[in-house]
């Protein structure tokens, strides 16, 4: 297998590796729980097999698993290239590497039997907790011991966002998860009530910001300008975007508990700073795409360019999307509804997914010892850019049709003052639209079996030139 003579690549690699195999189970759990919201009788008698436990095993895996490994792949990547300096030590690298799909196999084997803490997005129980806790610590020390040995002057912009999500999930992580255990496999929180709901509230929209947020635009500030081959379009902007956007995500999680029993001024603030996010996330967004002035005709004919700006635009979206589901009136209609789950998959798909997947594109090829973006088929990766973004748009479209539809069935009233429609009714309404999101998600995913062959493929030609290589030599 290649080496780099100065870069640790092998633990990259892995990570990148694993980013598809992830991607490809996560998305599989994605389809099997859209097909049992469009179908309820493909919930059969086995608990394990049920929406309820599956669901939980489907955002673990998307945002942890192939969100966590895409993230430590690119910053591994990243820190090296960036900071001219060999990872701080490959022993704690392999740690993190093993550790990480340690806690992600516990993960696939708990949720599914029912072991959780019930808390979205944080729903490990307590050994996992602290398996992962000291996991992270590693990931840490290695990502800053890097970047303190550095032969570099300044500190790339990239490294500022991997910084600020190591830092942000290490705090969320612990104090969220702070819980008593009252037996190996089950533990309760140590808030209770309202209090509960706002740590977790606030470890969940940081969740977004930084985990789902934050890391990605490190992703996003370094392959970009290297896919298109242009400078940053501003360094100054870059640092204006990081401050602000860590500034302001910590005050936004109460948009997520609109109406509840959180006091209604912090419910106003969350508001408040949630619109305010939208100017630094449209500032990232800005410097991203505006990277491409000068070079916009790559986009004809680079797949792997488009998949990075497409992701930056359903960034754009997303984040448009977000304060305006924040405003108390419109979540007033939007929440509980398909709205949430279609704002949800324009971050996930359209951004995380497709940045991760054009930065694999990009490195992948680096890491089996070829030159950048060079994979074994580039037609295969336009096939799969199309399958995505179609994929992506269904999705997102069948969802707000939803949303909107079952938000304003649920409030309709008949002259006498009662409900116009049962909410039976509602769901019978909304199985076009669960077909509909199926078909998108089955195209996203289909996208993602092309790219794992592509991704054999590629590791396949780089070992016969390896192995011509040694045979000439
Ligand atoms: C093939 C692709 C995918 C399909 C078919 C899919 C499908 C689904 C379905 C059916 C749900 C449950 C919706 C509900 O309860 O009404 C869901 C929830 C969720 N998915 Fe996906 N998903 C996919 C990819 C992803 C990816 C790549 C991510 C993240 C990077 C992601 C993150 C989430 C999250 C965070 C939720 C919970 C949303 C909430 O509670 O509001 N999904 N997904
Ligand atoms: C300016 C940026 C953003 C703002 C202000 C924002 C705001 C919101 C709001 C108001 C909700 C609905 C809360 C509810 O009614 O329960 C929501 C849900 C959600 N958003 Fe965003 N959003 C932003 C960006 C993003 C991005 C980029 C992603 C993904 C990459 C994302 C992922 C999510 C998830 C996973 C949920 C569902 C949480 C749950 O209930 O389980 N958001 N967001």
């Amino acid at each position: 297998m290649y080496e780099h003579p100065e870069y640790n690549y092998k633990v990259v690699r892995q990570f990148s590796i694993m980013t598809v195999v992830w991607g490809i189970v996560g998305m599989l759990v994605g389809i099997i729980i859209a097909a049992q919201l469009a179908w309820p009788e493909l919930n059969p008698g086995l608990p394990w097999f049920h929406f309820g436990r599956l669901r939980p095993l489907h955002t673990n895996a998307v945002i942890f698993a192939f969100g966590g490994c895409s993230l430590m792949a690119t910053s591994f990547y990243i820190v090296q290239r960036t900071c001219q300096v060999r990872l701080f030590s490959d022993g704690l690298a392999a740690f993190v590497f093993w550790g990480w799909q340690l806690v992600i196999v516990l993960a696939v084997i708990t949720l599914p039997l029912g072991m959780t803490s019930s808390k979205e997005y944080a729903e490990l129980e307590w050994p996992i907790d602290i398996l992962l806790t000291v996991v992270w610590v590693a990931y840490g020390i290695v990502f800053f011991g890097t970047v303190a040995r550095r032969k570099t002057q300044h500190i790339y912009v990239a490294n500022w966002f991997f910084s600020a999500f190591i830092i942000a999930v290490a705090i969320l992580h612990v104090f969220n998860s702070l819980a008593i255990p009252v037996t190996l496999t089950k533990s309760y929180s140590i808030y209770s009530g309202t209090v509960d709901a706002m740590v977790q509230w606030w470890y969940g929209h940081n969740a977004v910001g930084f985990f789902l947020t934050a890391g990605f635009l490190g992703i996003m500030y370094y392959f970009v300008p290297k896919q298109a081959n242009r400078p940053l379009y501003s360094y100054r902007l870059s640092v204006v975007h990081f401050w602000s956007l860590i500034a302001i995500y910590v005050w936004a999680g109460p948009h997520h508990l609109h109406y509840s029993t959180l006091p209604d001024w912090i419910q106003s603030v969350g508001m408040v700073m949630s619109l305010v996010l939208l100017a630094p996330s449209w500032g990232g967004m800005i410097n991203g795409i505006m990277t491409l002035a000068g070079a916009w005709d790559k986009l004809r004919t680079d797949p792997i360019l488009k998949f990075l700006v497409v992701s930056l635009s359903f960034y754009g979206m997303a984040t448009f999307e977000g304060p305006m589901l924040a405003i108390k009136s419109v979540n007033a209609l939007s929440h509980f509804t398909d709205w949430t789950i279609g704002h949800v998959h324009s971050g996930a798909l359209g951004w995380v997914a497709m940045v991760s997947i054009g930065a694999m594109y990009h490195m992948i090829p680096i890491l089996f010892g070829r030159k950048q973006g060079e994979m074994y088929s580039k037609k295969l990766i336009d096939v799969h850019f199309w399958l995505s973004t179609v994929g992506t748009v269904l999705y997102i479209a069948s969802m707000w049709v939803n949303g909107l539809m079952q938000g304003l069935m649920w409030r309709a009233v008949n002259t006498d003052g009662t409900l116009t429609y049962s909410f039976a009714e509602s769901v019978e309404a909304s199985y076009p639209g669960y077909v509909v999101r199926l078909i998108g998600g089955a195209m996203f995913f289909s996208g993602m079996l092309i790219m794992a062959y592509n991704v054999w493929k590629t590791a396949q030609l780089s070992s016969q030139s390896a192995a011509g290589e040694e045979v000439s030599a």
